[in-house]
Formats: C-alpha cells, sequence, structure tokens
C-alpha cells in the first residue's frame, strides 16, 4: 500500500531502469585563457540520482511567468484530452558560461525560444529542450527565456504508474506535480533546488475557474474566456506548482492570524466532504505555535471532483482529490513549513517532508482528543519485524519507494522517538530552528542530524542510524 490515503494504493511491481546509473552530461568547458568565460553545455540533470535528468544545471530560475490557454475536453465520450498552449517567461542567472542549457518539457512541442530579445534555435530530445543561447551567457548573467509551446494534454503517470503532472479530466484538469512531473505542463527546472517565483495568468472557457498559487489578482471575461491571474511570490519547488481548472467556486476569508484563505469547492462536493476546512485557521495557529510563523503569502485548498483519492500540498493550495478529511486537511496544512518553506535537498530526504506532515497530523488529532501521538506511535510500534515499515532505510527509499508507508509511518515514529529522547523543548527548539534556517531554501537528512545534535546538546548519531540509515526494526535507540 503506497501513498495511504493521499494517493490511491498502486503496489506497481519492477524496477526502475538503471536510474540511479544514467549519468548527467557533464558540463565541458572548452579551452580559454584564465579569467575568458570558459563555455560549456550546462548539465541535463540537477544530479538528482533518483531522477537523474530533473532539474538542469548551469542555470538558476528566479521566476516563471506563465500564460496559458487551455481548452478542457468536450463531453464524454470524446476522448479526456484538452488542448494546452503557453508562453513561459522565465527569468534565469546563468551559473557558469553557457553555450547550451536545458528545460524539462514532456509531451509538449515548443514553438518557438527567445533569449534576451533573439529568436534561438532549440531542439527537444526525449523530456529536454536544450537552447543554445548566441550571444552564449556569461556566469552571473542574467536574462529572460521565452518559450513558446503546446500540445494535446493526456494523463500522465510518474515512475510508479501512477496519475500526476497537468492530468486531464472532465472539466479540466487536476494539476499535481509531485516529484517530477512540472514539465508535463511549463518549460521547468524541475527539481526543489532551483525554487522560484511565478505569476499565472490562465485563460479557460468562461464558467471555468483556474486556480493557482499565491493570491489571486483578478479574472477577467471577453469572447466567452476567462483569464484568471495569480500571483505567486514566495519561493516555490516546482512540483508544489498548480494550475487546476474546473467547475469551482471560490471562498475567501481571513484566518486569524491574517492570513488571506482562498478556497476552491467543486460545485458538486457536499457540505460534509468539505467540513473539516473550517478548522483551517485553528490549524495555522496551532502549527504556527509549534513550528514559527505561516511563511506564505496565503493559503487555501482545491477540493476537486475526482476520485483517485488525492491529497497533494501544493503551495499555499493544497490539493484534495474527492473529499478532504480532518487528519488529511492537517497534514497538507503542516507541509507548507515541512517540505514546501524547507524542501528536500534530494528526494531521498523525502521522509522529511512525509515524517514531519504525518507526526503533524498525530499532535493535531491529539489536540483534538480523538487519539495520542504517543498511541499512534505504539501502533506503527506493534507492526511485526517482518513488516515493510522495518525493511526499508527511510532517509534512502528508492524511487519506487518515495510515497510508501514506510516513509510516511516510520518517518513520524522517527520523530515521535526522537521527541521523547530529547524532550518537548528540544525538539519543538529543533523543529523553529529547521524551517527559520533552511525555509525558502532545501536542506537533507545530513543537516538535520546536524541540527538535532546542536539543539539538543545530544549525540544522535546511533539515535538515527537505527531510525533513518538502517532496514530493521530499532530495538534500542
Ligand atoms: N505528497 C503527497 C502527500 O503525502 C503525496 C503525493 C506524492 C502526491 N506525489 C503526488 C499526491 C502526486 C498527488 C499527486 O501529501
Ligand atoms: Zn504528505
Amino acid at each position: 500500500m503506497s501513498r495511504r490515503m493521499y494517493r490511491s494504493a498502486l503496489v506497481i511491481g519492477g524496477i526502475v531502469a538503471a536510474a540511479a546509473l544514467v549519468g548527467s552530461t557533464a558540463a565541458s568547458a572548452a579551452p580559454g585563457r584564465p579569467g575568458e568565460p570558459r563555455y560549456g553545455a550546462g548539465a541535463d540533470g540537477a544530479g538528482d540520482p533518483y531522477f537523474p535528468l530533473a532539474g538542469n544545471g548551469g542555470i538558476d530560475v528566479l521566476h516563471y511567468d506563465l500564460d496559458l490557454d487551455y481548452t478542457p475536453p468536450a463531453p464524454a465520450p470524446a476522448p479526456l484530452e484538452g488542448q494546452l498552449s503557453g508562453v513561459a517567461t522565465i527569468e534565469l542567472v546563468a551559473t557558469q558560461d553557457l553555450d547550451r542549457f536545458n528545460l524539462d518539457l514532456r509531451g509538449l512541442t515548443a514553438s518557438s525560444v527567445v533569449v534576451g530579445s533573439k529568436s534561438m534555435s532549440f531542439t527537444q530530445t526525449g523530456d529536454e529542450l536544450i537552447i543554445t543561447p548566441r550571444p552564449k551567457l556569461k556566469t552571473g548573467q542574467s536574462t529572460t527565456v521565452t518559450v513558446a509551446y503546446g500540445g494535446t494534454t493526456t494523463r500522465p503517470t510518474d515512475i510508479e504508474g501512477a496519475l500526476y503532472g497537468w492530468v486531464t479530466t472532465r472539466d479540466g484538469a487536476m494539476v499535481v506535480s509531485e516529484p517530477d512531473g512540472s514539465s508535463t505542463w511549463f518549460p521547468v527546472s524541475d527539481h526543489p533546488t532551483d525554487k522560484a517565483t511565478y505569476s499565472f495568468g490562465i485563460t479557460v472557457p468562461a464558467g471555468r475557474t483556474a486556480v493557482a498559487n499565491g493570491l489571486l489578482v483578478g479574472s477577467e471575461t471577453a469572447d466567452g474566456k476567462t483569464t484568471w491571474t495569480w500571483d505567486a511570490p514566495d519561493p516555490m519547488a516546482a512540483y508544489l506548482a498548480t494550475a487546476t481548472v474546473g467547475d469551482f467556486r471560490l471562498e475567501q476569508y481571513t484566518a486569524a492570524n491574517g492570513t488571506p484563505i482562498i478556497d476552491a469547492i467543486d460545485s458538486t462536493r457536499s457540505a460534509n466532504q468539505v467540513a473539516a476546512l473550517a478548522r483551517t485557521s485553528d490549524m495555522i495557529s496551532f502549527f504556527e505555535e509549534r513550528y514559527g510563523p505561516y511563511p506564505f503569502v496565503s493559503y487555501g485548498a482545491i477540493v476537486d471532483n475526482d476520485s483517485v483519492g488525492y491529497a497533494l500540498e501544493t503551495q499555499t493550495r493544497s490539493f484534495f482529490s474527492g473529499s478532504a478529511g480532518e487528519s488529511t486537511v492537517a497534514h497538507e496544512l503542516a507541509h507548507q513549513w515541512m517540505g514546501n518553506h524547507v524542501s528536500p535537498g534530494r528526494w531521498a530526504d523525502i521522509w522529511l517532508n512525509e515524517g514531519w506532515a504525518t507526526y503533524s497530523a498525530w499532535i493535531w488529532l491529539e489536540e483534538r482528543g480523538v487519539s495520542t501521538a504517543q498511541a499512534r506511535f505504539q501502533a506503527v510500534m506493534n507492526r511485526p519485524a517482518t513488516s515493510s515499515t522495518w525493511n526499508t532505510v527511510v532517509a534512502d527509499p528508492g524511487p519506487l519507494g518515495l510515497f510508501g508507508t514506510p516513509v510516511y509511518d516510520r518517518g513520524a515514529a522517527t520523530l515521535h522517538a526522537l521527541r521523547v529522547k530529547v524532550g518537548d523543548t528540544a525538539f519543538f527548539g529543533i523543529a523553529q530552528e529547521w524551517v527559520a534556517r533552511f525555509g525558502g531554501g532545501t536542506a537533507t537528512t545530513a543537516d538535520f542530524i546536524a541540527l538535532a545534535e546542536e539543539i539538543s546538546g545530544q549525540d544522535l548519531a546511533s539515535f538515527f542510524d537505527v531510525w533513518v540509515s538502517q532496514p530493521p526494526k530499532p530495538t534500542v535507540w
């Protein structure tokens, strides 16, 4: 069972074909005199062993402005295919002298690429859009890359076979891209280590609503089409971007801490299916007390009418397919601190996302008098030594294990065991310093261990060894 309630139970056998063996193209610098630019190609990936071609070397994206025009499928029995055309205006900085660099783009065709104000030649190979800027880019130089692109949208799947990315639905699209699905809807440096700010203009048939991250700037209708404009000024990992389209009504209010809340509720949802959203403001206050100030300009939920059982912590606007249960609402909200503000440095570090979010729901349910964190911990510990919870290296679960039960439950149990070991003051001190120190960027398991030792003053090497580096069920720690 993978992804618990957050993702439908899909157990796909098999292995990833030599994923860790596929190297990224190293930057090949041409010889030059000292001080002269040494132009070469940016790497075709960010260097993450789980997804070697995700992200790109040689560039640091600062901002994506995504201008999308989307036509959802015709009514059944027409195929579940939409038409997407986009113009992505990407501000980036060269981090090495570049005569070539890549962006990730999957299943869509680029029709023009402009760097600065000049049209450039480009090619598409596999999921890579390869751009040869002229003049070449020097280290530290910033420029704007404008890509016009488009194509037919379908229902892409990740390496587990689970739907993700720009998932075409009858009424629009559910756009949920973790871990590497953003390239199914825009040209992107698709790795959490390259966070950027975003703005969106999404044009859809009048009557449909397009929901993205951040704040709603406005909507304008002309000639039977509505353009929805959103602004997301907080640095964001690409997998957390969304531009979900459907038959939504927007509900706006202000949380107790002053954060503007924008919920998007599919017209078919019952009051029951969204009842737990009424606790959002209280939950924000609860997690602020423990993790520090809510880190973003806004929050809210998208509750769609798809039956796949998904929830994703899309930044500032958590996504729920079907219904939003209380524990899941707490889980996705907690991700805003744990996963979104502080994001994994490598996908292998995913337990820091899912362990924290799962643990956060445990402590919220304790606050509500439903069950204690200690009881939830005990329930995990009651699993027999033969359970999959105890055959996984949680801090390196492999690309097919990213969203498996051990990452969630053993990750949360690890945090509870840490809390008991170091005490509440140190534990929540670690949580707050984690968010304060690494917020806006990424951090790794090694960073977490070092911080836990720093704040607690304890040597935690063997604690973390048995909990996250060794598969067997911990007995002493
Ligand atoms: N991060 C999600 C959660 O636990 C699970 C998830 C991973 C997901 N990849 C996804 C959900 C893709 C939807 C689509 O909250
Ligand atoms: Zn999660």
